[in-house]
């Protein structure tokens, strides 16, 4: 898994398993773009990657991916730094905890522009850079796209709706030799169950230990967990792996049902 002479962008690449696919790319030689919004995190892990020429540092673009202006900075920045684009993980997302009863517009208008409209847009706009590379995209999905569990509503709309533009976009390039795969985490370690909690130390501790007695493997992902098969799917090691989509849960969408689900229903707001 050699990405040396590549080059790689990464989206939500200033947290929990943007930064450490980024790390992890580094790692393996990739040139890197990194995008985020908060600079601070997004710098710290610019500068935790290790670039193949010295003092080179990754490219690291604050942007707003729900937003079309962001999405054509990143598109037209990355293209004028590098001039090519080898890969593309579209990683950035949030989440919501709702239900139908409690929910408003602007819950949806946010989880939906930032993980399917966002993600629609870079893509469309790196397409044709794609192309010219025989590149490929990873798409960051979630097991909640096909668990059925009250208190995912919206996001397991949006994330169902990645998991289809994964499989339609994955037949649209595969004569023009670009793969498109989905990567599709369980509940990981990182700020976004912490939110998810309130930031509430306690609360997020708790929430954790029921969480593993709900996974079959018995503990939930680490970043890094996910990290390794998202680069996996990235590398020519997967040469011909297309239109997937790969569970990295220890098992729970197998099992996701009642532990999950009531998990879920006690964080719907108020
Ligand atoms: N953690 C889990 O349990 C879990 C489970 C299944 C799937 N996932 C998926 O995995 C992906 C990464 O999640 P994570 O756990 O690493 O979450 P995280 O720690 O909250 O990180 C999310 C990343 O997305 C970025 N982001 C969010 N909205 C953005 C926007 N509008 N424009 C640009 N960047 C934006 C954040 O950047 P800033 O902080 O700089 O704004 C941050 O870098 C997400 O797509 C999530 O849905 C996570």
């Amino acid at each position: 898994m050699d990405f040396s002479g590549k080059v790689v962008l990464v989206t939500g690449a200033s947290a929990g398993i943007g930064a450490a696919t980024a790390r992890l790319f580094a790692a393996r030689g990739a040139r890197l773009a990194l995008v985020g919004r908060n600079e601070r995190n997004l710098r710290a892990t610019a500068a935790a990657c290790a670039q193949p020429a010295p003092g080179d540092t990754p490219l690291a673009l604050v942007a707003d991916l729900a937003t079309d202006d962001g999405c054509q900075l990143v598109a037209t920045q990355v293209l004028q730094h590098f001039g090519r684009l080898d890969v593309l993980v579209n990683n950035a997302g949030v989440g919501a905890r709702t239900n139908l009863e409690k929910t408003d517009m602007e819950t949806f208008d946010r989880v939906f522009n930032t993980d399917v409209r966002g993600v629609y847009n870079l893509t469309r706009l790196l397409a044709p850079a794609l192309i010219a590379a025989k590149g490929n995209i990873v798409n960051i999905s979630s097991i909640s796209a096909t668990v059925v569990v009250v208190g995912t509503l919206p996001y397991g709309m949006a994330k169902a709706a990645l998991d289809h533009f994964t499989r339609l976009t994955a037949l649209e390039l595969a004569p023009k030799g670009v793969r498109v795969n989905t990567v599709s985490p369980g509940i990981t370690v990182s700020d976004f169950v912490k939110r998810l909690t309130g930031y509430d130390d306690e609360e997020y501790k708790s929430w954790l230990k029921v969480a593993e007695t709900t996974v079959p493997m018995g503990r939930v992902c680490s970043a890094e967990d996910v990290a390794k098969t998202i680069v996996f799917l990235a590398s020519d090691d997967a040469a011909l792996i297309t239109g997937t989509t790969v569970q990295v849960d220890g098992g729970s969408a197998l099992s996701s049902g009642a532990g999950t689900s009531s998990l879920f229903t006690q964080q719907i707001k108020n």
